[in-house]
């Protein structure tokens, strides 16, 4: 089984492939990320050790990169995301362009490959932002920053 992580390096994705590499010795986990600011090398650091791991620094709007590494894929987890709203309010068009055009090149990409499962991570912020209770994936959207 050979997975695309789109974004391995980030809070989340980093763990989610220490976790796979470990459960799933037969996975080969490819990862594709820009190791943008928000990058921590130790978050990632025993991983780069692991012979079934590989990473790839691009952009995901880069179709063509994109691409080679989706032909080989079987499954695609996307986790890769601007993250942090308070920079999406004070500029959101860096948030429309890696957030809204990177996840459309990937999912493109995902179908000319025919790529069997496509998961994609985003966050409860797309409803709006609530202190308590929690929000069904039939809620209306309401976000109240670029950044969903
Ligand atoms: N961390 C949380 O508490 C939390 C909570 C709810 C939802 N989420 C969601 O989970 C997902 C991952 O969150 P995180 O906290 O791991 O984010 P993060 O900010 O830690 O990591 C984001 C990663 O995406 C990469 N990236 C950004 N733009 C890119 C681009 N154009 N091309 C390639 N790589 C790019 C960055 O280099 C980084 O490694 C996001 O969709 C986020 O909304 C996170």
């Amino acid at each position: 089984m050979r997975l695309l992580v789109a974004e391995d390096c980030g809070f989340i994705g980093s763990n989610f492939i220490r976790y796979m590499l470990k459960k799933y010795l037969d996975y080969e986990v490819v990862n594709l990320d820009k190791f943008t600011y928000v990058v921590n090398p130790a978050d990632f650091k025993n991983i780069e050790a692991n012979l079934n791991y590989s990473s790839i620094k691009s952009d995901r709007c880069d179709s063509v990169i994109v691409n080679e590494i989706m032909k080989k894929a079987d499954k695609v987890v996307h986790f890769v995301a601007e993250s942090h709203v308070d920079r999406s309010i004070d500029d959101g068009s860096i948030f429309v362009r890696g957030n809204v055009l990177g996840t459309s090149v990937l999912l493109q990409s995902a179908l000319a490959n025919k790529i069997k499962k496509f998961s994609n991570l985003s966050t409860d912020k797309v409803y709006r932002s609530t202190k308590e209770g929690s929000f069904t994936e039939t809620d209306n959207l309401n976000p109240s920053s670029p950044y969903p």
